[in-house]
């Protein structure tokens, strides 16, 4: 399989370049510029290398900069932003600071002659981010294109093949972008575009039936897209010899643990263990209001539960996990032995005895996730899943958690959601659901005066869920998710809307 490297000099849209590239299927691997040498590079025999953006200027002493060697390894590479500006560093060609010239948004692109720019019209919009460029372009390159206030918008040196763009390519803003990297990637590094998510599955199973056939291999199911898609794919390579532990902690939306289980054990006969652990989830979660603290217990007593049900398993040899692409990428590049440091399952592999982890999904994207659900039969209400946190809604319930104010969650949760799906705000918003909050209030049924719960809604509409922005939900739905809410669950006398933004708030309430 061919796959590009792409070189993470810091910048923000890393994630985004080697989604691209798959997109152009073409498996991409982002490493950190600090983690992996020239040798190495050629080693693994890449067809190509896109050096990324990053925040820094290259003068600066603290700037990221990379062995010059690269340049004469007789691969490929195109260099994005300060990708770009880095190439003529190295090169010895001069970068200087734009200073009031400096471009950020949509500007005018206009091209030369260059086999990065086939097809490429001779002016085009470019996304531009930078207060650095290339002022002269090195020995052996020529500029390739120019904005009104950039002379080196792009350079190449054809005869090294490396090529080098001011602008950004990845960024669906920039008009040809999709061409200008179609271009690198298939023209010039010579891809062919082998990497398709059905063979990705294929071979996965059939690897794994050969690798894990006969031996006994544990997975630690939620109910989330990544840990499902992992143990349908382990089960359909080996069977019965993968045994799955559902962990109920009594915290999951409404009907979910049996839907789960329905899934799991009627739909796939898969070979399943569901924990009912609700009560014991309560008992330590008892009088307890710090959002901290109830995290705590919940990933501590998680742990407690797997342990006394891996006992009863006995060892294993194969510990499944969800891992996908971006958890490794955030914990540094981790290797094979870097778990879910974040989630539910957090240190469970220490607690229990097993030779090996396996994690199907390391290499992949949520959405490359999602397709492989999709074609293993995963249905659809599953592999769609908006994003649940492992605490569940023990964090969606302010201060203490008691079973009683968790059913009048999960009764509003699912109004609201029923909602949402009928009006299709569902296809809009990235993340919807109901926060029972603390706060009372007085309210008035019929002649008599009540003194209810306040339930508040929240939508959010994100890429990343880094940042956010709260959805605007036309207001009919929420009348209407309101007035159900407010006449169905007796225990409500007051429904808010959160319109606020991440930051300054967070998506959750805790
Ligand atoms: P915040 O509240 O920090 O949440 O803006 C960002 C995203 O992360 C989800 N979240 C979690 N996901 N385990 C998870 O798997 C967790 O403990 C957890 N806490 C928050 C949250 O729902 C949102 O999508």
């Amino acid at each position: 399989m061919q796959k590009i490297l792409v070189l993470d000099f810091g910048g923000q849209y890393n994630q985004l370049i080697a989604r691209r590239v798959r997109d152009q299927h073409i498996f991409a691997e982002i490493k950190p510029y600090n983690k992996i040498t020239v040798d190495e590079i050629v080693a693994a025999g890449y067809a190509g290398i896109i050096f990324t953006g990053g925040p820094n200027s290259v003068y600066d002493p603290a700037s990221p900069h990379y062995d010059p060697a690269i340049l004469d390894a007789c691969i490929p590479i195109l260099g994005i932003c300060y990708g770009c500006q880095l190439i003529a560093y190295m090169a010895n060609g001069r970068v200087e600071t734009a200073g009031s010239i400096s471009e950020y948004g949509k500007v005018e692109l206009t091209i030369g002659n260059d086999p990065l720019f086939d097809g490429v019209p001779t002016q085009s919009i470019c996304w531009m981010s930078h207060s650095d460029y290339v002022s002269t372009v090195p020995d052996g390159f020529t500029a390739t294109a120019y904005t009104a206030s950039c002379p080196t918008a792009a350079m190449s040196d054809p005869s090294r093949r490396i090529y080098a763009v001011q602008f950004h390519p990845e960024v669906t803003h920039t008009e040809y972008g999709t061409q200008v990297l179609h271009n690198f990637l298939y023209n010039i590094c010579g891809c062919t575009g082998d990497w398709r998510m059905d063979n990705f599955t294929e071979d996965k199973i059939k690897e794994y039936k050969n690798k894990l056939s006969g031996k006994k291999v544990l997975c630690a199911l939620s109910g989330g897209v990544d840990s499902s898609v992992s143990a349908v794919l382990l089960h359909k390579a080996i069977g019965d010899d993968l045994v799955c532990v559902f962990v109920d902690h009594g915290l999951l939306r409404k009907d979910e643990a049996d839907s789960v289980e329905r899934i799991f054990r009627h739909t796939f006969h898969m070979n399943l263990i569901r924990v009912d652990a609700e009560e014991r989830f309560l008992k330590k979660l008892s009088g307890e209001t710090e959002p901290e603290k109830k995290r705590k217990i919940i990933g501590e007593e998680f742990i407690r539960v797997f342990e006394d049900e891996a006992k009863k398993i006995g060892r294993v040899n194969f510990l499944v996990q969800g891992t996908i692409y971006p958890d490794v990428i955030e914990s540094g590049m981790g290797d094979a032995s870097t778990i879910k440091s974040h989630h539910n399952v957090g240190g469970l592999p220490s607690v229990i005895a097993f030779d090996e982890i396996i994690e199907p999904l390391r290499d992949l994207f949520k959405d490359e996730v999602r397709a492989v659900g999709k074609a293993l039969g995963i249905p659809e209400e599953l592999v769609m899943r908006q994003p649940f946190p492992g605490p569940g809604l023990a964090i969606r319930c302010i201060g203490d958690v008691t079973k009683e104010k968790l059913e009048t969650l999960r009764e509003a949760d699912a109004i609201f959601r029923d909602e949402m799906v009928a009006a299709g705000c569902d296809q809009h918003a990235s993340q919807y659901f109901a926060v029972l909050t603390d706060t009372r209030s007085v309210g008035v049924m019929g002649d008599a005066r009540t003194y209810g719960k306040t339930v508040a809604l929240r939508a959010v509409t994100t890429d990343d869920f880094m940042t956010a922005d709260w959805s605007r939900i036309p207001y009919e739905v929420l009348e209407k998710a309101s007035s159900r809410i407010t006449n169905e669950i007796p225990d409500i006398t007051r429904v808010t809307y959160d319109i606020t933004s991440k930051p300054p708030a967070t998506v959750e309430w805790e």
